[in-house]
């Protein structure tokens, strides 16, 4: 059993709350909560029967009895938390991204390699049945060798649901950063590493004005890009596409394709753990649905820190990963690189594929 201390009891925490307390409490077990607003820590802990409220984060890691600390707090707070749990001897599963920069997710990475702990962190959809019915397909031969790939994230952004949604276009924020991570592991997990990228990105608006309900009509000023577009050459040959846009209303495009030399495989949504996975053979010369073959179809968030505890337990492969982590926000960052430099930007890191289900 790992006992688990949760630092930031924002928008997020209820589903990590609520699956650590049900699908996960044979494995994890809440050591207790905090937030800068106590208040927001005092709701969730009534609201799942959390014992214990820390005053303050200092306090959570000082604690002797926390095993891992469950860092969700904003992009651009991520790596003082990290950074501060690792030196307080825990290891820690952090929400995406593993930092606000390339650097900041270099020195983490850096620093739990030279403490002897480990990060993991979201996104774990990948882990989902939909994403691991799609890895299987493609490992079987289903559509041949991989051509290609091409993936959309299009919204108008998160300010007309998410209560607190400054964040999103600020540093660490842009819709690469927040919603780049779910369909660049998505492509990693199925295709392998990144060998090099290129990129285009852009702010379409200065400012954003909020329409969620407390905060309704603040404007807030854009400080990272909005719109960015990556193109990707894979280890395996693959070529990748990939844009992801806060400036868009809506658009008619699947989220992610796999194109290969025997078929194609439309993906699901990788924000999501289930289906729906289609697949087209030429000779059914249709998408048919396939069956999905894995269990956590169901929104389960916290299952990549279910396996890290348990690879922590027992020497199972660790699959949400530091080192995914960190080559999903190289690639992340290389497509800005790559635009202000006008060229092409080589990945250092090389991880391997995470081992499948
Ligand atoms: N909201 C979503 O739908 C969603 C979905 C997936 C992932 N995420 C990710 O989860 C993370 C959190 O998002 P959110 O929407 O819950 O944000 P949020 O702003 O609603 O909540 C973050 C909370 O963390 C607290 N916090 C930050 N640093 C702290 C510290 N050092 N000590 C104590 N409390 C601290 C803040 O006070 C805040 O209440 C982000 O990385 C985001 O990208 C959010």
């Amino acid at each position: 059993m790992k006992r688990v201390g949760i630092v930031g009891c924002g928008d997020i925490s209820g589903i990590y709350l609520q699956n650590l307390t049900s699908m996960f409490s044979d494995r994890l077990a809440i050591a207790g909560v905090c937030d800068f607003f106590r208040e927001k820590a005092e709701r969730r802990a009534a609201e799942f029967g959390v014992a214990k409220i820390y005053n303050g984060m200092d306090e959570m890691l000082a604690d002797p009895t926390v095993d891992m600390i469950l860092n969700l707090s904003r992009p651009y707070e991520h790596f003082a938390v990290t950074e501060a749990a690792l030196n307080a001897g825990k290891h820690v599963y952090t929400e995406k991204p593993l930092g606000a920069s390339l650097e900041e997710g270099r020195k983490l990475d850096k620093l739990a390699k030279e403490k002897g702990l480990l990060i993991g962190g979201a996104p774990d959809t990948f882990l989902g049945a939909g994403l691991q019915t799609c890895r299987r397909l493609i490992d079987s031969g289903f559509i041949g060798n991989v051509v290609g790939a091409s993936a959309f994230m299009v919204c108008r952004g998160h300010e007309s649901w998410h209560p607190d949604p400054e964040f999103y276009y600020k540093h660490g924020g842009g819709p690469m950063m927040d919603m780049g991570p779910y369909y660049l592991t998505a492509l990693v997990s199925l295709l392998g590493a990144v060998n090099s990228v290129t990129g285009v990105a852009k702010a379409s608006f200065p400012t954003r004005t909020i329409t969620s309900k407390q905060k309704y009509g603040t404007v807030v000023t854009v400080d990272v890009p909005t719109h960015v577009a990556g193109v990707m050459e894979f280890e395996n040959g693959a070529v990748g596409t990939i844009l992801t846009t806060f400036d868009v209303f809506t658009a008619q495009v699947p989220r992610i394709e796999i194109y290969g030399s025997e078929g194609t495989l439309s993906v699901p949504d990788p924000n999501t753990f289930g289906g729906p996975v289609l697949l087209y053979r030429p000779e059914a010369g249709e998408f048919k649905e396939m069956p999905l073959m894995f269990g956590y179809g169901e929104n389960s968030r916290g299952l990549g820190l279910y396996d890290m505890a348990k690879h922590i337990e027992e020497k199972t492969p660790f699959r949400a990963s530091g080192g995914l982590l960190l080559h999903v926000l190289e690639v992340m960052a290389g497509f800005d690189r790559a635009y202000a430099d006008k060229a092409f930007v080589t990945m250092e890191t090389k991880p391997e594929r995470p081992a499948s289900l």
